[in-house]
This record gives C-alpha cells, sequence and structure tokens, in this order.
C-alpha cells in the first residue's frame, strides 16, 4: 500500500502547522519591531488572547513581563547575537490573568537567512508552583501543629514564640528581608524553642533560682532542636538558626560559643525579639516590664552582644508601633 506524502520526510505549511499547534507549550513568533506575527493554539488557550488579539500588537503591550524594556528583554539578547535567551517569568497577559513560566527565545531567520525576529517558547509553570504551594502550606501547618505540642505543655513558651514570630517578621521586613526569608524565619521563631520539651516541667516553671545542674539542662535546649530538626530539609536554615538563638556576637553565648559571621543573620534577630519579650513579659516570680527597659538592655549590649543592625531595626519596629506583640502580661 503506498503512504501518503505527509511521511514522505516534509512538511507543507498546513501540516506545520498541525505540529505546532499540538505543542503543550506556547510558541510565540515576534519580529524586529516588536510586534507578535504569530502564535500557536496553546499560547491563545494559555493566555486567553485570539491569534486576532495578539496578532500585530507589541508583545510588551500583550504579555509584559519583568524582562520587558530591560537588558534582558530576549529580543535585545538574540539582536546580540546570542542564539538562545533562557528565563523564568510571571507573565501577565492583557487579560488579567497571569502564570509563571519559563520561556526559551531563539531567532527566528526570514526563507534568505536573515535574523527576522525570535521565536519564544512558554513553559507553563502553574502545576509546578501550585503545588510547590499545596508543600508550603502543609508545612507550615506541620510547624503550627510542632507549636501547638509546645502549648499543651507549656503556655508561657508558646505566646513567647507567638510574640518572637510576630517582632521577627516585623525586624525582617526593616532589614529588607524577602517574603521568601522572612517566612523561614517566622518558622524558625514560632518553634525556636522546642528544645524545651525535653526539659523537665519542675526546672521550666521554677521560680527560685537554678542549680547549676538545672542551668545545664535548660541550657541543652538549642541543641534538643537541633537534633529534632536537622534531618528535615527544609528550604530555609531552620535547624541551624534554632541551634544558634543563643548565640551572642561576643562570643559569649551558646551551645557552641559562636561569634559574629558565624551567626545567621536569621540568628541573630530571633536573639534579639527573643531577649526583648523574655524582658517585657509576665513571669510566675516577676512583674512585666516596659519596651523600653527591653530596648535599653539591648541598646546597652548593641555591637557587643547584640547585632547592631537588628538592635536598631528592633527599635524603629517598636516606635513606630508596626508590631503589636499583644497583652504581654498575661501568658
Ligand atoms: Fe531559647
Amino acid at each position: 500500500m503506498m503512504e501518503n506524502n505527509v511521511f514522505s520526510g516534509t512538511l507543507d505549511n498546513q501540516e506545520a502547522l498541525q505540529v505546532l499547534d499540538s505543542l503543550p507549550d506556547a510558541v510565540v513568533v515576534i519580529g524586529l519591531d516588536f510586534n507578535v506575527r504569530w502564535v500557536n493554539k496553546t499560547f491563545t488557550k494559555l493566555t486567553g488572547i485570539s491569534r486576532g488579539q495578539a496578532f500585530n500588537k507589541k508583545c510588551y503591550d500583550v504579555f509584559p513581563g519583568h524582562v520587558c524594556r530591560t537588558q534582558e528583554c530576549p529580543l535585545s539578547c538574540i539582536l546580540k547575537g546570542a542564539e538562545q535567551c533562557r528565563y523564568e517569568a510571571d507573565k501577565h497577559y492583557a487579560v488579567n490573568r497571569s502564570s509563571p513560566g519559563i520561556i526559551t527565545a531563539t531567532p527566528y531567520k526570514a526563507s534568505d537567512g536573515t535574523l527576522a525576529g525570535i521565536i519564544e517558547v512558554v513553559s507553563d509553570m502553574t502545576p509546578l508552583y501550585e503545588s510547590r504551594e499545596r508543600f508550603r502550606k502543609a508545612m507550615g501547618g506541620v510547624i503550627q501543629a510542632m507549636s501547638l505540642t509546645i502549648e499543651k505543655r507549656d503556655s508561657y513558651t508558646a505566646c513567647h514564640q507567638r510574640r518572637v514570630t510576630k517582632l521577627c517578621r516585623g525586624i525582617a521586613r526593616e532589614l529588607g528581608f524577602s517574603w521568601e526569608r522572612t517566612q523561614g524565619l517566622r518558622m524558625a521563631a514560632a518553634i525556636h524553642d522546642l528544645g524545651k520539651i525535653l526539659v523537665p516541667a519542675a526546672i521550666l516553671n521554677k521560680s527560685g533560682p537554678l542549680s547549676e545542674h538545672e542551668l545545664a539542662i535548660i541550657r541543652a535546649h538549642p541543641q534538643s532542636a537541633f537534633d529534632i530538626l536537622k534531618d528535615i530539609d527544609f528550604p530555609w536554615p531552620l535547624a541551624e538558626t534554632i541551634y544558634q538563638h543563643h548565640e551572642r556576637m561576643d562570643g559569649s553565648g551558646y551551645p557552641r560559643g559562636l561569634s559574629g559571621n558565624d551567626i545567621l543573620i536569621e540568628a541573630r534577630i530571633l536573639a534579639v525579639a527573643d531577649v526583648f519579650d523574655a524582658i517585657t513579659c509576665f513571669r510566675s516570680y516577676r512583674p512585666a516590664v516596659g519596651p523600653d527597659t527591653a530596648l535599653a538592655e539591648l541598646k546597652a549590649n548593641r555591637g557587643t552582644r547584640y547585632d547592631e543592625d537588628v538592635v536598631d531595626a528592633c527599635e524603629r519596629v517598636m516606635i513606630s508601633g508596626k508590631v503589636d506583640l499583644g497583652d504581654t502580661k498575661k501568658n
């Protein structure tokens, strides 16, 4: 039986379009004048923009992204001689829709071989991002569950952790932390005293002075938390941050006596927030103290025990009233 010439090794225009329309990735051809010349069917489905709406419109109007009108614009890169330009972007389409994608641009050549524009292939990353988001939420839930477990046993530590988490977020924002990094710090703060779960309640709640032995047991809590968390592959240095939250800039802290830049910035923030809340908080053996006293303690040791920038940021946060730590008179 004779085979149809479709299988002869070449495709005519109609057949080539059929192939391009069947691709799972969006394909866009852009001219040297930034005008959209052609889009495949996947592009129209992904973006909600029809071929007619896209045709001859500027690419940066139809689907703008953060590289538009910058040095990293893929058309500019190809014009400078790059053979391929690949980047990750959150594209915002002209129909109030956006999606994260990986975009690969290659030269589009006219039949005489001269450069006529670029071909952009957009791989939609939405499903991947959604599953990442679900994972992140689940992880936050696990951290929350750990925090609640501590609360069942020791209500002071639980409230303290919540207030420290709020203050850490405020300081991190003040210091210009990204949202992502702030999330990691918040999670570390939410369970920073997890290791106290191994400290006998009689020692935790003792109102009188502690013996050397009892002090040593309490001081083991950063190590205990580290041992519990160290094998969990968090996207942030959670275990290490908690491990270091009682270290001090001048090396006077514990458990390892780390100093200066050997202490993670996250741990330096956690240390300041921890001390601030511990001072301002009501305990069974002494009344609550005002924030001014806590700030005075931090400032007196600014640059020695505590990181200067973090102390300054903490002061700005408290003075501005951006963070409400709630009622510190109760547990
Ligand atoms: Fe602690």
